[in-house]
């Protein structure tokens, strides 16, 4: 067995294992072992490539022998880094940190085509142009992600448009793909001046493609990312002949392009509509909202639940913040003791990440057979006694349906305004992600239970258990 040999077939099992844990990633209930297996391709794919140290012999190959100390000392940074910020990183900063570890995936793509463009080295077009563009889309996926990154976690505010912006931005990509042809043309012989100015005109294009998106399109700009990341990794693979590489990049690729589409339609809006419209930041011209907000106590909400036949619940961001759902579930189990139906309701986009309350849900035990998505529970609000909103927000607001002017209008929500009674547990009147105001607050059948989610579900626990305790 010739070491070229054992590094094919371990660059097979590897994209076998990537694939494997992605089909396993499309249920709650596989999820967590698919990230798992998919790891596991990834430790093999590592440990293949030092294989190459044994493989000088074939000198047409990258070999790590000079290089050697250098990788072992990126990749114990790297695994370091990734397993102390992993370990510590709270549910509801994951996003950033998935734009992050994009980014860094995108600059990975863009370092391996600095190395072939730099390195003068002897290719073909077709090579040529795989680097290219590769180059181009993982310094932009780079430091747009670095832009969401910090639009996320808080470090960079508001949008930042001018009129012309888009013509400036159009402007950059045709100098960036005619410098791309004409190193191409070129076969590679181009200063190390101009290959520079590329790179860096590709990182700036990123960063001026991301500075205008709202903040509450973020998901959908990282997951396009994403897919940018996988795209520039495929062509890089190509330009290495790494097969394990290619195979990785389409992965991400088509997932990410599946996952941005998805959550596109989740919002009701178009690709092209995230990234060059103003989502969020319009000026926003909200009428006066008739009625008032009026306050119930936990426990009255919970003994009317209690007597309930069916209650739905509709979890939102303010559930992750205050990681009530263990509790929330206790509520649950003691209603169904009590014979009554109690469904979950999950809007697509709820939280902060995808799968954001699927994720709680399952941590907390919450069987699957009860949460429902969005377009399958919408037809029973109308029948339930009671509708819960937990810290959701946006996800249930009618102004999505109904006002033109609102930057949510045309996202599909919960009907939770069609239940018989409506109960809001959130802690004062913060708004919700995209910063509108919530008539659902305001509606004839809606109470407003105040208080952080952990503490009141603690106090409609507390108030059915003493309901029983005193009834026996
Ligand atoms: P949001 O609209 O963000 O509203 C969350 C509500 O939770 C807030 O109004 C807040 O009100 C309340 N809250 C916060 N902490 C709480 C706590 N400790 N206890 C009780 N309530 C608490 O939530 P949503 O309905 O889930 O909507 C998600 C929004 O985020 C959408 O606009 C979506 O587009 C956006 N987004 C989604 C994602 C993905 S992919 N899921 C990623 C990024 C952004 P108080 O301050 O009054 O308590």
């Amino acid at each position: 067995m010739t070491p070229d040999f054992i590094i094919q077939t371990a660059y097979f099992a590897a994209a076998f294992l990537f694939i494997y844990g992605l089909k396993r990633m499309s249920s709650p209930v596989t999820a967590r072992s698919g990230i798992v297996w998919a790891g596991w391709g990834m430790v093999v794919a590592v440990l293949a490539s030092f294989l190459y140290v044994l493989d000088v012999n074939e000198s047409a190959k990258p070999h790590l022998t000079t290089n050697i100390v250098l990788v072992a000392i990126a990749l114990a940074l790297g695994l370091g880094w990734a397993w102390r910020s992993g370990k510590k990183v709270e549910m509801t900063a994951m996003p950033q940190m998935v734009a992050l570890y994009n980014g860094m995936g995108g600059g990975a793509a863009a370092a391996i085509a600095a190395i072939e463009l730099f390195g003068y080295k002897t290719h073909g077009s077709i090579v040529l142009t795989m680097a290219v563009l590769g180059g181009l889309i993982g310094a932009m996926a780079l430091s747009g992600s670095l832009i969401a990154w910090a639009k996320l976690d808080g470090r960079v505010n508001g949008t930042w448009r001018f009129s012309g912006l888009q013509a400036v931005n159009g402007s950059l990509l045709l100098v960036l793909l005619a410098m791309g042809g004409y190193t191409i043309v070129q076969g590679g012989e181009v200063s190390h001046a101009f290959i520079a100015v590329f790179f860096i005109l590709a990182l700036f294009y990123g960063v001026m493609m991301t500075m205008p998106i709202g903040g509450a399109d973020m998901p959908v700009v990282i997951s396009l990312y994403n897919a940018f990341t996988g795209l520039a990794v495929g062509f890089e693979g190509y330009v290495l002949q790494n097969p394990a590489l290619m195979i990785a990049g389409m992965v991400v690729g088509s997932a990410g392009t599946l996952l941005t589409l998805l959550m596109a339609k989740a919002m009701n809006r178009s690709v092209s509509n995230v990234l060059f419209s103003n989502f969020g930041a319009a000026a926003e011209e909200e009428g006066e909202i008739e009625g008032s907000m009026k306050p119930a106590d936990a426990s009255d909400a919970a003994i009317q639940m209690r007597y309930a036949s069916k209650v739905i619940i509709a979890p939102g961001y303010g559930l992750a913040v205050a990681q009530a759902q263990h509790k929330l579930f206790e509520f649950v189990k003691l209603l169904q003791a009590n014979d009554v139906d109690v469904k979950f309701a999950i809007h697509p986009v709820a939280g902060r990440m995808p799968g954001h309350m699927n994720v709680l849900l399952a941590e907390a035990g919450v069987p699957y057979d009860i949460i429902y998505d969005m377009e399958d529970i919408n037809e029973e609000f109308a029948q339930a006694d009671v509708a819960v909103v937990v810290g959701a927000n946006d996800t249930v607001n009618p102004a999505a349906r109904t006002n033109k002017s609102s930057p949510i209008y045309g996202m599909p929500i919960l009907n939770v305004d069609k239940a018989r009674q409506v109960y809001v547990v959130k802690r004062g009147k913060g708004k919700g992600y995209s910063g509108v105001e919530n008539e659902l607050f305001y509606a004839d059948n809606c109470n407003m239970v105040y208080g952080d989610a952990q503490k009141v579900m603690v106090d409609m626990l507390t108030a059915v258990k003493e309901l029983e305790g005193g009834g026996h």
